[in-house]
């Protein structure tokens, strides 16, 4: 695709949703290229919701998403696909085929549209997995890996077609502290290697947000409710900033009290002497 834009992903009064069911409303900012941007929410606020609507997925209820420039859903449906080429996905799973080794899921996004020869699409797929640490993995099936390098895996395969626009859904989910942090590194090691590169990570994950983000958005009750700098967000005075940042809960969270059934307390401390 011809442009002599940047990679800027722009949300103008987005509304989103499924059905008539409104998810996000009137979201409007920007992510720009060259940057990492993180997007922080609770868990159910519609960060997936979003990084679909800029997929070209889901299409919205109103308003519009602008890519390097172009409102995409007003575009036909092949210059969308063009569109769609330049940006790669690391999906909350890593979305592995079960069926596919480590090369042949890794080199998809290539086998699907080019005509290379095995030899050429196990070079590259070989080279990304290189890249993540996993080369030495490369004839494994995904059974056979870690949720971690399940995940390194599938960053392979969002960058193997040279995106311009890396989006990753929950990169660090469900990974101990230290596979996170390795994640972590990874994603930053992309953006040195890859300067203008958009990069989107969605996220729940306060280490990873304050190891990555150069540019936050937050997420609350359907709409935008920060954007701006990490050190900025880290300084809010916002309560429920705050409460996120210090990973406090609302009450909701907070178990009540409630007594045993008289009868079941009886027959059960009777068993747990028994
Ligand atoms: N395919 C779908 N159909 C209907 N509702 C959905 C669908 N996907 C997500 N939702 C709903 O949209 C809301 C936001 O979901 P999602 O974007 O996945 O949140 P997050 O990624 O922040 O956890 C949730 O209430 C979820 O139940
Ligand atoms: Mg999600």
């Amino acid at each position: 695709m011809q442009t002599s834009q940047t990679w800027d992903i722009a949300f103008s009064h987005l509304d989103a949703g499924y059905g008539e069911h409104a998810v996000l409303r009137d979201i409007s900012a920007v992510l720009p290229a060259g940057k990492i941007s993180v997007i922080l929410g609770e868990s159910g606020s519609g960060k997936s919701t979003l990084l679909k609507h800029i997929m070209g997925l889901s299409r919205p209820m109103g308003g519009q998403v602008h890519i390097a420039g172009q409102d995409i859903f007003a575009l036909d449906a092949t210059t969308f696909r063009r569109l769609r080429r330049h940006m790669g996905v690391l999906f909350q799973d890593g979305a592995l085929l079960g069926a596919l080794d480590l090369v042949e899921n890794v080199a998809l996004p290539l086998s699907e549209h080019l005509s290379l020869s095995p030899k050429l699409l196990r070079e590259a797929a070989l080279r990304v997995l290189d890249m993540v640490g996993l080369e030495e993995f490369a004839d494994y099936y995904p059974n056979q890996l870690s949720g971690g390098m399940r995940k390194r895996a599938g960053l392979a395969r969002a960058i193997i077609a040279q995106p311009r626009i890396l989006l990753c859904d929950e990169p660090t989910s469900g990974l101990d502290p230290v596979t996170a942090a390795k994640m972590d590194e990874l994603l930053l090691s992309m953006h040195t290697q890859f300067p203008e590169m958009t990069i989107v990570v969605v996220s729940h994950d306060l280490a990873s947000f304050k190891a990555v983000a150069e540019h936050v958005l937050v997420i609350r009750d359907s709409g935008l409710c920060f954007v701006g700098s990490p050190a900025e967000l880290l300084n809010s005075a916002d309560p429920y900033l705050r409460q996120f940042l210090e990973r406090r809960s609302g009450d909701a969270g907070v178990a009540r009290q409630r007594p045993m059934n008289a009868g079941v307390q009886e027959a059960l401390t009777r068993w747990l002497a028994s």
